[in-house]
């Protein structure tokens, strides 16, 4: 079994904090020369410096620009002199609302981001590596309520549900092309994103349906992330891994 990924080139998307940020520098510490893409320029210089120059390069990104996607792949063969091998496709964001009061214009931001956004990075990727005749593998992050839905977050858990099924259609079209295609899909993991939520009331009641009765730490999805990315998954494609502590086996 083999979760080093040196020689690869491993490109994340919405790098410039949270999870993306963290999976950066953790695909960089198993050898990849990695590529920190997304919006924040300056967020990305400061995460390229801590990482190492010379071992990470940040690209200007903006998922829901086709224009944008194609200009980051070719920005990032420029700085890395490669094809790049491993895509974790991991931009995104919610929009917190009941369903009856999300408006038109926050239901097509959530999914043109986290499904229309990843498919266009996805495709751009794959046809890349098509072309060039080389493997790889892309790692869509979804989400357990793309599984199992959760309460005012509707356009949210529908972009991830369908961001799960494009995982599988994209695995069954590209398998013979040796391009390998797999979802991570995260329960609540402690972010500086939701961190004040979790302090409150309704934050620790929410902990208390968890099984393992904690939220996920960041370094919980290194391993899955990890096996995901390199050959030691060589012979998975088109699934979809929890990492939860039992949240989607919660009691009815
Ligand atoms: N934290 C959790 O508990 C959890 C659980 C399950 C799944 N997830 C998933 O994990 C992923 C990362 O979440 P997070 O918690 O780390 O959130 P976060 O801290 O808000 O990070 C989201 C990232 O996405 C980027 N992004 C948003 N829109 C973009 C766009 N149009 N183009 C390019 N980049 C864009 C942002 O970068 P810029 O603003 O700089 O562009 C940012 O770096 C998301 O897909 C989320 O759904 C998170």
């Amino acid at each position: 079994m083999d979760l080093r990924l040196d020689g690869k080139v491993a490109l994340v998307t919405g790098a410039s904090g949270g999870l993306g940020r963290h999976f950066a520098g953790v695909l960089a510490a198993a050898g990849a020369t990695v590529v920190l893409a997304a919006r924040r320029t300056e967020k990305l210089a400061e995460a390229v410096e801590e990482i190492g120059p010379g071992r990470a390069h940040a690209v200007p990104l903006d998922v829901t620009d086709p224009t944008s996607v194609t200009a980051a792949f070719e920005a990032a063969e420029a700085a890395t002199g490669a094809v790049v091998d491993v895509l974790v496709n991991n931009a995104g964001l919610a929009k917190t609302a009941p369903a009856l009061e999300t408006s038109p214009q926050d239901w097509r931001t959530v999914l043109d981001t986290n499904l229309t956004g990843a498919f266009h990075v996805a495709t751009e990727a794959a046809a890349r590596m098509k072309a060039a005749g080389r493997a790889g593998s892309i790692v869509n992050i979804a989400s357990i309520v793309g599984l199992r839905p959760a309460g005012a977050v509707a356009s949210y858990a529908a972009s991830k549900a369908g961001l799960i099924h494009l995982t599988k259609a994209l695995a069954l079209e590209l398998a013979r092309d040796d391009v390998r295609v797999n979802a991570l899909a995260p329960g609540y993991i402690e972010t500086d994103i939701n961190a004040a939520f979790f302090a409150t009331d309704a934050g620790q009641k929410l902990i208390k349906r968890i099984p393992q009765r904690r939220l996920g730490r960041m370094s919980d999805l290194d391993a899955p992330l990890l096996m995901l990315c390199s050959d030691a998954s060589a012979f998975m494609t088109g699934a979809v891994v929890p990492v939860d502590g039992g949240h989607l086996v919660s009691s009815l």
